[in-house]
């Protein structure tokens, strides 16, 4: 079976490196890079140190508004699946390349599967809930990575070809967890010790373009008397840059890292602080507590937990957290079983079979 799968952005590179690997064994894997991101730190690294192939194809699309990004991704996604005729479209997650990928897929009647499929967070402001409904909506096959997703698709009336297989973010923190403390020396040059350190990622717009909350979060990290690593996404040190934010020395502000720097830092801090989607799920299987500087999580499992605490762009909830927030309960496995992406690349083949 042919399979394309539609990439553009960092954390779906992470998703597909598990998938490639799997759907290689089975299946003829055909990668399609929109190009959505572009800098090495955001791309190319993932390629290099997760051990994917070069994409078959990079579009090149690159930076723009939502419409322009997602309509040239349109015109190339159709024209390269025009040319390939895969027997299956796979798209990740929730970005304006899973979009675009799922449009053209669906237009030119290709069966559609989406991965990480049946996440809400129920707030549309986010770009990302409209990319995730309109997907769902149109996909074949739709693999959920928790039982949550699969009800909230269920509320849709989406019942047929949903599967619950597991989350492939797990299976690529199981894959790497061996070597990450072989092969990053982030935590030594940073003269880090173990839970020393608070870890920090944003980079949600209702953060970063709006300069009140980004000032609130700013000012709360600027409070609090602990050592602060804070790996930045090209368009928060943009924001930070535009204004004119001065950070005190206990945050550490870097460039983006890769993936095995950022599951140490994860895995080695005290506490982290996030709007990410992967690194709040990231923070649970490594155990550690987590702060969400949104108002709500698609990740509920993890707050229902007790591990995750939504607190907003609120600097005296942030605040109170770091110095309160100290989940002790069970982490029960809800992210499946580390096999989530052999489980999908056998259900593509038994489809094809059929
Ligand atoms: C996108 C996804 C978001 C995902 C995130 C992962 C959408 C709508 N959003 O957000 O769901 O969580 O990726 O990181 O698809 N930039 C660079 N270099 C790059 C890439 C981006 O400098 O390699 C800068 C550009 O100024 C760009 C800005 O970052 O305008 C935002 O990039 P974009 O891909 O539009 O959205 P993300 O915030 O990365
Ligand atoms: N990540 C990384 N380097 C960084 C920040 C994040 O490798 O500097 C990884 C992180 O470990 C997780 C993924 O990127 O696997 C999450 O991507 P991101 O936060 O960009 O997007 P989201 O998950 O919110 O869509």
């Amino acid at each position: 079976m042919k399979v394309a799968s539609i990439v553009g952005a960092r954390p779906q590179f992470i998703k597909a490196a598990p998938l490639d690997r799997e759907l290689r064994k089975l299946h003829n894997h055909l990668l399609i890079h929109s190009g959505q991101h572009y800098d090495y730190a955001m791309s190319a690294v993932f390629f290099e140190q997760l051990g994917i192939p070069e994409p078959d194809y990079n579009l090149g699309v690159g930076s723009a508004s939502h419409g322009r990004q997602t309509g040239e991704m349109l015109i190339r996604i159709e024209e390269t699946l025009s040319q390939e005729k895969p027997d299956c479209v796979l798209v990740y997650g929730d970005t304006n390349s899973t979009l675009a990928g799922a449009l053209a897929a669906a237009k030119l009647h290709l069966p559609l599967a989406h991965v990480e499929a049946g996440l809400r967070s129920f707030n549309r402001r986010m770009p990302e809930e409209t990319n995730r409904v309109l997907t769902d909506h149109m996909a074949d096959l739709l693999f959920c990575p928790t039982e949550t997703a699969r009800h909230n698709l269920a509320r849709e009336g989406i019942t047929e070809g949903v599967f619950n297989l597991g989350d492939v973010m797990y299976d690529a923190v199981l894959h790497s967890s061996d070597i990450v403390d072989r092969k990053s020396r982030i935590l030594s040059s940073l003269h880090l010790q173990p839970r020393s350190y608070l870890l920090v990622t944003i980079h949600r717009p209702g953060n970063t373009d709006d300069p009140q909350s980004l000032s609130n979060i700013l000012a709360a990290l600027g409070e609090v008397d602990e050592k602060i690593i804070f790996p930045a996404h090209p368009r928060t040190s943009q924001a930070i840059a535009q204004i004119g934010y001065q950070l005190p020395s206990t945050v550490k502000l870097l460039e983006p890292v890769s993936y095995l720097e950022m599951l140490a830092l994860e895995r080695n801090a005290r506490l982290i602080l996030t709007d990410s989607g992967g690194v709040q799920k990231e923070a649970y299987f490594f155990g550690v507590p987590c702060v969400t500087l949104r108002e709500e999580t698609e990740w509920v499992e993890t707050t229902d937990t007790g591990w995750n605490l939504l607190v907003g762009a609120s600097k005296p909830r942030i605040i109170r957290a770091v110095q309160e927030f100290r989940p002790q309960g069970e982490r029960p496995q809800i992210f499946g079983d580390g096999k989530a992406s052999q489980k999908i690349a056998q259900h593509l083949a038994s489809i094809a079979r059929s």
